[in-house]
């Protein structure tokens, strides 16, 4: 548990750090301001915390890489998170408990900050590796992959403009994706070969979706800090609709049941079992913690 709560300090520092930097050049007010309002307070920040628990357990030599890496996947996913609320898309009016960034600042600002994190994730990302233009290259490889078309977040929201959708495709796109390239870019920051971590981050990834589907369905707004219901509302594909609740629950134990054996041996292997078994029980909802592995 220390080892988590020191990661996700050192994320929000990092993060913190980040924005801080951008700041020193003056910028619209109301953008400056959406785009701090779109990164904090945070939510979980499960992608970062997933980088640096794999880069922590590979033994990482440069701080500053796994570091930069973090930051880029939080921006890029919360940069998914102010479009995928925009009018044209889910039309959400609230995230982690708050007004989406369209309706605290207005679309024009949304697109732009949006917009802007994509950006700043990739400039803040080359920052970090300045010493180490190899693993450079391999990261922003794996981040473009997993954010743009045909293999990233680009196409699994794309999927929502065609009348028939495969849901594992969908969620893998949409969701799996980023998980994917938090597990290998942890790897790559340290030096390692991103390829056996591939298993882990898109157990985890189609795990979350799976989890967020049945949160849905069984959450209270409250509870959740945005709207619910919404996977019906907008006729979205999801895990419940496609299995019900108890199949939808099957599934998630039986996405999770492989990931902790999918990690790779490595210097810190038993501490990143722990990280991953606490995750599994998150991901869990509440009413089915029994259920868990
Ligand atoms: C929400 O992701 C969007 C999905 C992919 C289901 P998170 O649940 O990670 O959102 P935050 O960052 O914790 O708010
Ligand atoms: C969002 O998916 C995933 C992104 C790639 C942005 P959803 O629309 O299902 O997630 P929530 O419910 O808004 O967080
Ligand atoms: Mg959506
Ligand atoms: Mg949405």
């Amino acid at each position: 548990m220390k080892n988590i709560r020191n990661i996700h300090e050192r994320v929000n520092l990092a993060l913190l750090k980040t924005l801080k930097d951008a700041r020193k050049t003056p910028t619209p007010p109301k953008l400056a301001a959406s785009i701090d309002y779109a990164i904090f307070p945070g939510g979980a920040r499960v992608r970062p915390n997933l980088c640096l628990s794999v880069a922590e357990a590979c033994g990482e030599d440069d701080f500053a890489i796994a570091e930069s890496a973090a930051v880029a996947l939080e921006f890029i996913h919360c940069a998914s998170l102010v479009h995928d609320d925009l009018p044209c898309f889910d039309d959400a009016e609230l995230r982690r408990g708050k007004p989406t960034v369209h309706r605290a600042f207005g679309e024009t600002v949304a697109v732009l900050a949006g917009d802007s994190l994509i950006i700043l994730a990739f400039e803040n990302l080359a920052k970090g590796c300045e010493n180490s233009p190899q693993r450079l290259i391999q990261l922003i490889k794996i981040l473009s992959k997993s954010s743009g078309v045909p293999f990233g977040i680009c196409s699994g929201q794309g999927w929502e403009s065609e009348d028939k959708i495969n849901l594992s495709a969908y969620h893998q796109l949409k969701t799996g994706s980023l998980f994917v390239a938090a597990t290998c870019m942890g790897a790559v920051s340290t030096g390692e070969d991103p390829e056996p971590w591939v298993e882990l981050g898109a157990r985890i990834g189609e795990a979350f979706q799976v989890a967020d589907d049945l949160k849905d369905v069984t959450y209270s707004q409250k509870l959740t800090g945005k709207p619910t219901g919404q996977d019906i509302k907008n006729s979205r594909p999801s895990a419940v609709a496609e299995f019900g609740v108890d199949g939808a629950i099957k599934r998630l134990q039986d996405i999770l049941s492989g990931a902790i054996a999918s990690i790779p041996s490595c210097p810190g292997e038993a501490r990143l079992c722990d990280i991953v078994r606490n995750q599994a029980k998150q991901l869990m909802p509440s009413f089915a913690a029994d259920k868990v592995l």
